[in-house]
């Protein structure tokens, strides 16, 4: 089995790179399921129903979130309702949505995927560390290939997850720095896995965001309202190829200019 994940997707400069790009990137790499992260969809903050929608009908099975989950209120309730868009499950008990879900892939077979947020320099009520092997146990018991969006700002945090769940998962892909790195691998027991798969959107920018506007927020220490920045627009994220049981085969990162 073939599985593409596409990497946080920005502002409506990544919208429109899926929305235009990933039908064609499924068929050309013959993927048979596709993960996005979704988290800064709407203008760099959380997603909307109307854009979460789309990222589903341009071709993602499941679509992951992260710390700006509940930037848009609309979001609340079809979150509630959807079994495709999943939050990090260690968001505090009781929230709306879920932290797992499974879905079939382009054969049938089921695919699980797992959403969870870092706690190092990220808020969290709860830890990932707290809830990670009953999620995995729960994840398994649904489907023999795991994806983890592990979406975490420290690299040594993402590492440690990765090797805590090689072997258990088929994959931990890092998300939320923006910034792909270079250690796409598969780990000893079996597990791909990459520190963070990047970002889809526009690079000619601070993380997404016009570089004007970053810079002179940091310079001055003002509130600058930031905007979306739209240049050097690319699609970026991770191929994972593993056997019937989940195994990792192959772990490669992708960077697709589109503009
Ligand atoms: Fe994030």
């Amino acid at each position: 089995m073939k599985i593409l994940f596409v990497a946080d997707v920005f502002g409506s400069a990544g919208s429109r790179a899926v929305r235009d790009r990933l039908p064609g990137l499924r068929d050309e790499l013959a993927i048979d399921f596709c993960v996005v992260n979704g988290e800064n969809a709407a203008d760099g903050r959380g997603i909307t129903p109307k854009l979460a929608d789309r990222l589903l009908e341009a071709g993602a099975d499941v679509v992951t979130l992260g710390n700006h989950t509940w930037a848009r209120n609309e979001i609340v309730d079809y979150l509630a309702a959807s079994e495709r868009v999943i939050r990090p499950a260690n968001l505090g008990a009781g929230r709306p949505g879920r932290g797992l879900t499974a879905a079939p892939a382009a054969d049938g077979t089921p695919v699980a995927v797992v959403n969870l947020l870092g706690w190092l320099f990220l808020d969290v009520p709860v830890t990932p560390f707290e809830l990670l092997d009953e999620l995995v146990d729960e994840a398994r018991r649904l489907a023999p290939v795991v994806v983890v969006d592990f979406h975490a700002e420290a690299t040594s945090e993402k590492i440690a997850v990765a090797r805590l769940l090689d072997g258990r998962v088929t994959a931990v892909i890092g998300t939320h720095t923006h910034v792909q790195t270079n250690d796409a691998r598969v780990l000893p027991g079996g597990t791909a896995a990459i520190t963070d798969a990047g970002m889809t959107g526009p690079h000619d920018s601070v993380i997404g965001v016009e570089a004007d506007l970053a810079i002179r927020r940091m310079r001055t220490g003002m509130p600058v309202r930031f905007h979306p920045a739209s240049g050097d627009v690319r699609i970026e994220g991770v191929v994972v190829e593993c056997d019937a049981d989940g195994r990792a085969t192959s772990c490669q990162a992708l960077r697709v200019a589109i503009d």
